[in-house]
């Protein structure tokens, strides 16, 4: 795992943004894998203004998302849909039938599941995924405990990250309980992985990361066994290291 070291979320935020937009303009039609949550919101902003200044185009770019909550449709403004349209999609050229987020509101859960990994594969799977990392280990929605064969699953999310998200929620109570994500194997699968990583209260699971062996019950870890991922962290998510 390479690190690259900032002092602060904007400098991670420059940092990675100027990555990503770099690799889109040398590979126009990549797919990229992306990540919600507060940690990207920095990047995505990056992205905006250099699509703005600069002209990279997504015309041609797929994206893939990582997760999505079950039982909100994509109107609701805490669906991950809504996230990505508000945060990134509605302000760049990327194309709406190349944005692919899972379905969260399916009937069939599972044939979504199976739907999802299909389509990663059809587009001959993710060239870079942007992820964050819960104050559990989790990647995406993998609590501890997932297996690092899965694939694209509904879990039923962990009481901490219930509480660690309710921030965007009325209360607690409100955060769905249950959430497909793609698998661990399935975000190995990617070409090239970008951790990020902000803030004093991620620097127990950074510090973990770096300091324990690879076990299921710390689902960041699998990263080790991926011979690409690079870590870009501030000082105060790497205040242990
Ligand atoms: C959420 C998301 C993850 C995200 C993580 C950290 O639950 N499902 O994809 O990386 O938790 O979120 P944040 O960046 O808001 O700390």
């Amino acid at each position: 795992m390479n690190i690259i070291r900032v002092s602060s979320y904007e400098e991670m935020s420059i940092e990675a943004g100027k990555r990503i937009a770099e690799k889109v303009r040398s590979n126009p039609s990549m797919t990229l894998g992306l990540a919600t949550g507060s940690t990207p919101q920095g990047v995505y902003h990056y992205l905006i203004k250099d699509y703005e200044n600069n002209g990279t185009s997504y015309q041609n770019i797929k994206s893939i998302n990582l997760d999505e909550y079950i039982g909100l449709q994509a109107t609701d403004p805490n669906s991950y849909h809504y996230f990505m349209q508000k945060n990134l999609f509605n302000h760049i050229d990327i194309a709406s039938n190349h944005t692919h987020i899972p379905n969260g509101a399916a009937s069939n859960l599972a044939e979504e599941c199976r739907r999802y990994e299909n389509l990663i594969n059809e587009v001959g799977g993710i060239d870079l995924q942007i992820l964050g990392i819960g104050q559990n280990g989790h990647i995406g929605f993998n609590e501890p405990g997932t297996a690092f064969s899965s694939r694209t699953h509904v879990v039923s999310l962990a009481k901490n990250t219930l509480e660690a998200n309710a921030r965007f929620f009325a209360n607690v109570a409100e955060v769905p309980t249950h959430a497909l994500t793609m698998g661990i194997a399935t975000i190995l699968d990617s070409k090239e992985i970008f951790l990020l990583a902000s803030g004093t209260e991620k620097a127990e699971a950074v510090a973990q990361l770096f300091n324990e062996g690879i076990r299921e019950d710390f689902p960041a870890s699998a990263l080790k066994q991926h011979p690409n991922v690079t870590i870009l962290a501030d000082d105060d998510a790497l205040k242990y290291i």
